[in-house]
């Protein structure tokens, strides 16, 4: 994490913040409260979608296997989970998190409310862990939330190339996508009227305090989220209020932020089907089925890892 931070905060002109580092105890907390704001409708929408498709996946997919990629507080596997085990098929289920208490309490709740369930919990990055999975055969793997969208578009088909390799032919892989829409909305869901995202920005800066021994005042940073429209992306900053001097012990920085500099925290990449398809040629991954609400404000994409080897972008 110090290289990584002393790598990020150094970028310039911009420099950023990796957003993986939000999800401590109380940031994935308020991240479960903006899933619940009247601005934020990603959340309910996915959820939409997967109680229409979440069995007309498992039969497609007949996974032993489930396995969740940034699982997060969700309830959202239960979905599935279900599914399975009302035809049987239910075995195993793996989740790979950041986020090692949010881990061990899903894990531990999912294992008591599904006996015969074997449950494993692998604390990690999606984007350099997934080889932990182990491998793959009858899995279905879910990333779900629009998490893809904090990938730079450029690293996703690099990033589906590493999913495909720890599948076999026939797996599959659902992935939620926000979708390109008025940003209006997109700005709205992202500076909600309570704060809470804001908040949650914010949050990166605690983080860095604890566990780097930083010396940010969180306070001196007010919340920047707007649409680029030429990226497709909700970009997140925060902009320093007034002159500070910010030391990062662990990471050997010692930073000088003027008023209205920014640290770029998240982007939030949006997507279109014909987007979203083109990163996955070459990756060893072929999208099947695409699956969205009457207003088109979110997708699930399945995905399904094609015979054949997956060579493409990202292979060794
Ligand atoms: C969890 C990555 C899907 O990008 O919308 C929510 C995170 N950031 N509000 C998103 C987030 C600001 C969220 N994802």
């Amino acid at each position: 994490m110090a290289a990584e931070v002393r790598a990020s905060l150094s970028q310039r002109p911009l420099p950023s913040l990796p957003c993986k580092y939000f999800y401590d105890e109380r940031g994935s907390a308020l991240f479960d409260e903006i899933t619940r704001l009247p601005e934020y409708y990603q959340t309910r929408t996915e959820e939409t979608i997967l109680e229409k498709i979440a069995g007309e996946v498992i039969d497609a997919v007949r996974p032993r296997e489930l396995c969740e990629l940034g699982s997060g507080t969700g309830r959202k596997i239960r979905l599935f989970l279900d599914a399975m085990a009302s035809r049987g098929l239910l075995s195993r289920c793996v989740l790979l998190d950041i986020s090692e208490e949010v881990l061990a309490s899903s894990a531990e709740r999912l294992a008591a409310d599904y006996p015969g369930l074997s449950v494993r919990a692998v604390a990690g990055d999606f984007l350099e862990d997934l080889p932990a999975l182990g491998p793959g055969g009858s899995r279905l793997a879910l990333f779900l939330a629009g998490t893809v969208g904090n990938i730079h578009p450029d690293e996703v088909p690099a990033f589906l190339g590493s999913v495909a390799r720890q599948l076999e032919p026939g797996d599959g892989f659902l992935v939620g996508l926000d979708l390109v829409k008025d940003p209006a909305r997109l700005h709205a869901a992202y500076n909600d009227a309570a704060g809470v995202t804001a908040e949650f920005n914010r949050n990166v800066l605690r983080v860095v305090n604890d566990r780097l021994g930083a010396d940010f005042d969180p306070e001196a940073f007010e919340h920047v989220a707007f649409y680029d429209a030429e990226a497709a992306w909700i970009e997140m900053r925060l902009r320093a209020l007034r002159p500070l001097r910010v030391k990062v012990p662990a990471a050997g920085l010692d930073l000088a932020f003027r008023a209205g500099d920014e640290i770029r925290t998240e982007i939030s990449c949006k997507y279109t089907r014909a987007s979203f398809e083109a990163l996955c040629a070459g990756t060893g991954l072929v999208l099947e089925g695409w699956y969205t609400d009457p207003d088109s404000l979110f997708a699930s994409a399945l995905l399904r890892r094609r015979t054949g080897g997956a060579e493409g972008p990202g292979r060794p």
